[in-house]
């Protein structure tokens, strides 16, 4: 259900961006996000092993994921989230049947109180990103890519905590190194793409950005260690690309992405030089959106259509 996602030149985008970009599509899902991918496996060896409890932190989207993967498996999930995150996403999760504990702070601190609830209770800790299983999933992405005919010259992949990054990133390098690995994250939560850059983990205060799913100020080492392996790059983009590269993707793809799944088009944006001529690839990565937001980000008033 998760897997095997539509890959497809998006012809109607090259105009305004000039190149060539193909859709990798993450949100015909029911989760509407690629998390999927990696829970699936977390919670079908869960499923087969003696714990059944399980606590996650999460933006949104993998807590989300890991309540699906649970719930068809009798699994008690519990995912610590900011009480600030999207609340089409932690409504879903709930509706999932996982135990949702909001904390009074952003995502990194949902972090700390899911390590310390694992601790106390002795229940099994999906760390995001740290885990191998969530890479794991991600690599999927990497494998369908590769396979794909014809080839491309560059993968655009929003950068969060890495998972994604490092799971595409690994099979693109080992299958197809020829073709450029490049991280996007938006200027207002630079972190991971800061870190990057300077060879060392390098934290922020606070983040302000809209995009919910790649706000976080802590990069994890080993983490780090494994993205300088496997991105060539790793870029910053204003909030005003990302709501444009919103726009872009409702006007000429039809479809309705959530900010981090706009990082890419966002990318093209701001250096049309960079990709001129060239076959890119974007990972659509998520499309759990509050409405009333969305129609602010991409200026359509609700009800009224374009
Ligand atoms: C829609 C979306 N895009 C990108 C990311 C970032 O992925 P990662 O944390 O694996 O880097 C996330 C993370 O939850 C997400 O939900």
């Amino acid at each position: 259900m998760f897997l095997d996602t539509p890959l497809y030149p998006c012809d109607a985008l090259e105009p305004g961006l000039g190149c060539a970009v193909s859709i990798k599509l993450e949100t015909a899902n029911p989760v509407r996000s690629f998390k999927a991918r990696g829970t699936e496996v977390i919670a079908s060896l869960l499923a087969g092993g003696g714990s059944r409890a399980v606590v996650c932190a999460s933006a949104g989207n993998l807590g989300q994921a890991l309540a699906w993967s649970g719930r068809g498996r009798g699994l008690d999930v519990t995912v610590v989230a900011s009480r600030f995150a999207p609340a089409a996403k932690l409504g879903r999760i709930r509706a999932l049947g996982a135990t949702l504990e909001l904390v009074d702070g952003d995502f990194d601190m949902a972090r700390e109180r899911a390590a310390d609830l694992a601790r106390y209770e002795g229940i099994r800790l999906v760390e995001d990103s740290l885990d191998i299983e969530t890479c794991e999933g991600a690599a999927t992405i990497g494998l369908e890519l590769v396979d794909s005919k014809p080839s491309f010259d560059a993968v655009l992949i929003a950068l969060g905590g890495g998972a994604l990054a490092t799971g595409v990133g690994h099979v693109v390098k080992a299958l197809a190194p020829e073709v450029e690995v490049i991280c996007v994250q938006p200027l207002g939560a630079p972190a991971m793409t800061r870190s990057f850059r300077e060879r060392r983990v390098v934290t922020t205060d606070s983040t302000d950005t809209i995009a919910d799913g790649v706000a976080g100020r802590r990069p994890i080492p080993a983490v780090l260690d494994d993205l300088l392996l496997v991105a060539d790059d790793a870029v910053l983009v204003q909030e005003a690309s990302i709501m444009a590269g919103m726009r872009m993707l409702l006007d000429h793809a039809g479809l309705v992405v959530e900010p981090s799944a706009a990082l890419g088009i966002a990318a093209i944006l701001e250096d049309r030089d960079r990709f001129a001529g060239r076959h890119v690839v974007t990972i659509v990565c998520g499309g759990n959106v509050d409405l009333a937001a969305y129609h602010r980000w991409v200026g359509v008033a609700p009800g009224h259509g374009s």
